[in-house]
């Protein structure tokens, strides 16, 4: 039984499968594809997260804490884009274990991709509605607060969860509903869509950058480690640098870990490999060209913002509107709302496109009812069925879950999915040196190991408590496998019909 759980696909299987008649539409080229990455990964991130982990985990090394994210995923982008190169298909990660890590641990991270693209979405929605509400309000437009937020939060004051008074968050719902229906109805429109996004979002980093650098003091860089260089721990236990009040590590390392969030989407290129026009080219091209862009801006941002507000002072909802509004440049302020909500919708659009394309991938292969996650739309040859599902898990989430709860659940997933793409281009180099690799990774394995390296480093420096739900999140997702997947997988049902022992 457990040798059939490591049954690979095999390579010449994906290539055929890729020949197939339900495919989807080939209509990205390059810089849609780098679009798409850009779209995904600028959004809460930097316009939300930056604030609280300079302001409570790393001061301006902060600056430091985005160099090493941005390394820990352009190690890992090194190996998608391998992967992609050479599997073009949609499914990303999860078509790449399949092929060299076999069905099981397919099946792990395509869930562990759930987390990923469905949770963000919803950690993400709840950025857009605050930085909405924050909009309209400089029109003195208000949400009416019984459907201003989730019905509960975590106090700081009592260190526990309390009810907040709202019904549920409305405008996270709001937009959920809006970005479904565009989805839905293709691709072609959700990549212009996205482009505008894209340009309306680079334009306002581009702003803060340069506005924002007339107004640097350098004394707000001193002391520029407050926390110190670490912020380690295993299990609630601190292995290296020191420890904040709720008893999760501090340090800059605890800020890269935390912040890893902002790079978070450069990946949903790859599961838009089957829709692009050139894949084995234009894939790899868009995945690493949009995490370079991403890193040059965020590194340029932070040391502006860090610069213009001593971290202790930075706002922690909307830090960058607020540095804005410190130095009098109101007008900076409402374009950079604007900018931000743009900017988020964007982030929720490719992390919901790419969603339905995993779980195409994981119901191709039989892991999930063909039926319902395969069904591509006859006209708009979207896999709409799947969509709207995303989009009502992603609206219930981000009406009626916290922020804080969804948002520290996604970063490990993502980084457990990294490590396992890095260690599945080794496997992949093994099994198979000779198969075609129009991109290559450089320096294997020394690329490959350091990617699983920092990813590890990254993962130890989230709170525990992560640990906790990513462990029990896992043990949902085997329980569906083995009452599911593993009975109607492809593989298996080719193995029974005689067809194929892998
Ligand atoms: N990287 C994405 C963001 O920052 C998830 O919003």
């Amino acid at each position: 039984m457990f040798r059939h759980l490591f049954k690979r696909k095999p390579l010449a299987l994906l290539h055929e499968e890729m020949r197939g008649d339900n495919r989807l539409r080939r209509v990205l080229g390059p810089w849609s594809l780098t679009s798409l990455g850009i779209g995904c990964v600028i959004g809460a991130g930097i316009f939300v997260i930056t604030g609280y982990a300079a302001h409570f985990k790393a001061g301006p090394a902060l600056l430091i804490s985005f160099m090493l994210s941005g390394m820990t995923c352009i190690f890992s982008a090194l190996c998608y884009a391998e992967f992609a190169s050479m599997a073009p298909v949609a499914g990303s990660a999860y078509t790449y274990a399949y092929a060299t890590l076999g069905e099981f641990m397919a099946w792990i991270i395509g869930w562990d991709l759930v987390l990923e693209y469905t949770v963000a979405s919803a950690s993400v929605a709840h950025g857009w509605s605050k930085y909405f509400q924050n909009f309209i309000g400089i029109f003195d437009l208000h949400v009416p607060s019984a459907v201003a937020r989730a019905p509960f939060d975590f106090d700081p004051a009592k260190a526990a969860f309390a009810p907040t008074g709202s019904w549920f968050d409305l405008p996270a719902l709001g937009i959920v509903a809006i970005l479904t229906i565009v989805l839905v109805i293709g691709i072609r429109e959700s990549s212009r869509f996205n482009n505008l996004m894209v340009a309306i979002k680079l334009a306002v980093v581009l702003l803060v950058i340069g506005a924002g650098a007339f107004f640097v003091n350098s004394v707000n860089w001193h002391p520029f480690a407050p926390f110190g260089w670490a912020g380690l721990s295993v299990f609630g236990h601190t292995l290296w640098g020191q420890t904040g009040p709720d008893g999760a590590p501090v340090g800059m390392l605890a800020g890269a870990a935390m912040i890893f969030f902002a790079y978070i989407g450069f990946d949903a290129v790859s599961t838009h490999a089957e829709e692009a026009r050139n894949p084995r080219r234009d894939v790899p091209f868009g995945i690493i060209a949009s995490l370079i862009i991403c890193t040059v801006l965020y590194i340029a941002v932070t040391i502006v913002l860090t610069g213009m507000v001593p971290y202790n002072q930075i706002d922690v909802d909307a830090p960058v509107a607020q540095a804005f509004e410190r130095v009098g440049l109101r007008w900076g302020q409402l374009i950079i709302s604007f900018g931000a909500v743009a900017g988020i919708t964007s982030v929720m659009l490719v992390l919901m496109l790419s969603q339905p394309r995993v779980l195409l991938a994981m119901a191709r292969d039989g892991l999930l009812p063909e039926s319902f996650f395969g069904a591509v739309h006859p006209r708009f040859r979207t896999p709409w069925k799947s969509t709207i599902l995303t989009g009502l898990l992603v609206g219930a989430m981000a009406a009626f879950i916290p922020l804080g709860i969804l948002a520290e659940l996604v970063n490990i997933g993502t980084l457990l999915a990294f490590v396992i793409v890095c260690i599945a281009v080794l496997v992949m180099r093994y099994l198979h040196p000779q198969a075609e690799r129009p991109f290559r990774c450089p320096w294997v394995p020394l690329i490959p190991v350091l990617g699983v390296l920092c990813c590890l480093l990254l993962m130890f420096s989230l709170p525990s408590e992560n640990w906790l739900r990513l462990f029990i999140w896992m043990l949902a997702g085997m329980l569906i496998y083995f009452l599911y997947g593993r009975h109607h997988s492809t593989m298996a049902q080719r193995r029974r019909s005689g067809l194929h022992d892998g």
